[in-house]
């Protein structure tokens, strides 16, 4: 099966887009929910958004509004990503302060601090954050963690800053890579994308273009475990497999027969795995956004393996309702024990994020009997055609309407 765009490219292409008058063509667009949420955020601020077949065409011309209202906020924080363009390009933006999430605080401390670096002020209140300075200067920037936002909307500040700019402990993710090539095709100068250095050059005059986003390697990685867990026989394409270097070799850990080629990767399942231990780390480290899927496999490997979760602070929330289907996993603050000692057993469970969604249709396609997965539209956000793909492959999975009369 080929993998979709990947959404955490995508979003930030959208964002970026807002750099000029001119119009832009995004191609390889998973038709996702928080890709039509930030439509919408672009569409508030005045840009003309169209989806043409499989790619968006975005003229923002001269935008009306700076400001992202909170009920667009609320449903996708990743539209803070528009706070670097805005303020680039009008020296003012105006953006809801993202809430929390079901995986953390998910401040953006980091994005603030470096726009300050960059000449911005910053005020917050009535629970928005604005950015104003229309003489942004280059800076040397230290983030204090890789963090893959922060990263993104100091870009995109910076590219029209007076004087260039230094991101040092830049993330390294390869979304990050494709931000930076956009940028590039627009006109801007930067380099050391994909390293812990990132130098973007400033002045930049920017004009539209048109880029095709890079495959989801979370789809990707996710399909190839979801092979894994049913002792499947999967070809994954579209995707570049160095992007999930980390992950292929864990798996292959573990005992499943991973064939790499230049579009993508064939994954082999064969039910005799091994337990291992991993920790999440920034890119290139193992990804976060593989944590809930990988759990289910170790569930299947006799052992026990301990997951390690550094990068946000309760993506464990999902482990009760794995447990609810035979898998025995027990958290110690930042480490989840995984025992596995199979097999699991079908039941009723609720996603409680994006990650842990998918991650609970792996286990029911690893169940004994039928899972009713509830609150699906947490799925709805980030894999296109999920259902389709899977049932595309051998699952026996589909959308069911929920029962009027029933509790949820
Ligand atoms: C991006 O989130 C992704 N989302 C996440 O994917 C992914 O898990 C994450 O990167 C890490 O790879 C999008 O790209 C839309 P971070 P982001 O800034 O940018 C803390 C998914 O399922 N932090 O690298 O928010 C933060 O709270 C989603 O597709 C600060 O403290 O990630 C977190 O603990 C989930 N201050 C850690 O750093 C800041 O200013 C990593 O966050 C910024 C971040």
């Amino acid at each position: 099966m080929r993998v979709s765009g990947a959404k955490n490219s995508v979003l930030k292409l959208m964002a970026a887009s807002l750099l000029t008058p001119d119009e832009c063509i995004i191609s390889n667009v998973p038709n996702i929910t928080d890709v039509q949420i930030m439509m919408q955020v672009l569409r508030t601020l005045g840009a003309e958004v169209e989806w043409e077949a499989d790619h968006l065409r975005i003229r923002p011309g001269d935008l009306k509004s700076r400001k992202a209202p909170y009920h667009l906020v609320r449903r996708m924080r990743a539209s803070i990503a528009v706070l670097g363009p805005l303020l680039a390009r009008y020296g003012e933006a105006m953006v809801a302060i993202p809430g929390g999430c079901n995986i953390g605080s998910r401040k953006i401390d980091m994005h603030l601090k470096g726009l300050v670096e960059l000449g911005a002020e910053i005020t917050s209140e009535h629970g928005y954050v604005t950015a104003r300075g229309s003489n942004l200067k280059g800076a040397h920037i230290i983030l204090d963690f890789p963090s893959v936002g922060a990263t993104e909307n100091l870009m995109m500040a910076a590219v029209k800053a007076d004087g260039n700019t230094t991101i040092e402990n830049a993330a390294r993710e390869p979304e990050i890579q494709d931000l930076a090539a956009f940028l590039g095709s627009m006109g801007a100068g930067i380099s050391g994308a994909g390293s812990p250095i990132v130098e973007i050059e400033g002045n930049a005059d920017l004009h539209g273009t048109s880029h095709a986003s890079v495959g989801d390697r979370i789809e990707a990685g996710t399909i190839a475990i979801a092979a894994a867990v049913t002792s499947g026989d999967v070809e994954i394409t579209g995707i570049n497999p160095s992007h999930l270097g980390l992950p292929l070799e864990k798996l292959r850990e573990i005992g499943v027969e991973v064939e790499e080629n230049r579009d993508g990767m064939h994954i082999k399942g064969n039910g005799d795995y091994r337990s291992v231990d991993l920790a999440t780390l920034p890119f290139p480290g193992f990804p976060t956004d593989l944590q809930p899927q990988i759990m289910v496999l170790l569930s299947l490997a006799p052992g026990a393996g301990i997951v390690t979760e550094n990068v946000f602070e309760s993506r464990f929330m999902f482990v009760d309702e794995l447990n609810r289907m035979g898998c025995d996993i027990t958290i110690e603050g930042h480490h989840a024990v995984v025992k596995g000692d199979g097999p699991l057993s079908g039941a009723e469970v609720c996603a409680t994020d994006l990650r842990a969604g998918a991650a609970l249709v792996l286990a029911g396609l690893a169940a004994q009997g039928q899972t009713d997965l509830l609150d699906i539209h947490h799925i709805d956000r980030g894999y296109e055609k999920f259902e389709e793909k899977l049932s595309g492959l051998g699952a026996d999975i589909r959308r069911a309407a929920v029962d009027e009369g029933e509790e949820f």
